[in-house]
């Protein structure tokens, strides 16, 4: 089995797992990116089977798959709480701290698990980290004076780089731009960083999700690891 081939049936068997959470009657916050990928998958499944549930789509590209599936997406309408939110990560640290956001839907990420009861990780072990910034932050900033925000950006010790470049940049769902940061020693102190971040005028949001996560399923090599609060 290639490297690639086995990461991805880790992320499959994490996203297996977290199908064991879903109860009939939910609305489900459902994340992006190649695990949960896995995730809408099985709920195509469990509803093709006859299990009703309505989700709330993280990017277009989920909303697409869901829509596919006969899944009922909601949105803008939503008056109450989503009741499980399930999505991926870039980097999950012992304290269920995440860097995500690497798949461009940050924003969106980041208001379905704000707006969530439960917001459940699932991933591969390769993304367990002893310090957040091992790789880079995306933080999503407006188009407008967008230069002037990444050198806000860049004075917080970072390096920053427009995603896509400036001769084609990659803009999100929302029509925004993502600057990726990179911070040569990591974040030592990722809730201060945070803060920093978002004070800067021109940023939407940023890929730290810090206090989130209430549980996460990483699956390794060794099986399952279940972290924070998991079950249902
Ligand atoms: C997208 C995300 C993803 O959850 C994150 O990038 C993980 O992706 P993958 O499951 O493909 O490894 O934050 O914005």
């Amino acid at each position: 089995m290639t490297r690639f081939a086995e990461r991805d049936a880790l992320k499959r068997a994490a996203a297996r797992h977290a199908l064991g959470l879903v109860a009939p009657g939910m609305v489900v916050g459902v994340g992006t990116g190649t695990t949960a990928r896995h995730f809408i998958a099985g709920l195509a499944e469990l509803a093709a089977g006859g299990l009703r549930v309505s989700a709330v789509a993280t990017s277009l590209a989920s909303e697409v798959a869901l829509s596919a599936a006969g899944i009922p997406v909601v949105a803008g309408e939503l008056a109450h709480p989503i009741d499980l939110a399930v999505d991926g990560a870039d980097e999950i640290d012992p304290a269920l701290r995440l860097v995500k956001g690497h798949g461009g839907a940050l924003f969106r990420e980041k208001m379905v698990a704000t707006a969530a009861e439960r917001f459940v990780v699932i991933a591969d072990g390769s993304k367990l980290v002893e310090r957040l910034g091992a790789t880079f932050v995306p933080v999503e900033v407006a188009p407008f004076l967008w230069r002037h925000t990444a050198r806000r950006l860049a004075a917080l010790g970072a390096t920053c780089e427009l995603r896509g470049g400036a001769g084609r940049p990659y803009r999100t769902d929302n029509g925004n731009l993502i600057v990726d940061l990179a911070f040569p020693a990591g974040l030592e102190d990722p809730e201060r960083t945070a803060a920093e971040i978002k004070a800067v005028t021109g940023v939407l949001e940023h890929g730290l999700f810090l206090g989130l996560a209430t549980g996460a399923i990483v699956a390794t090599r060794e099986g399952l690891r279940l972290l924070g609060s998991v079950a249902g």
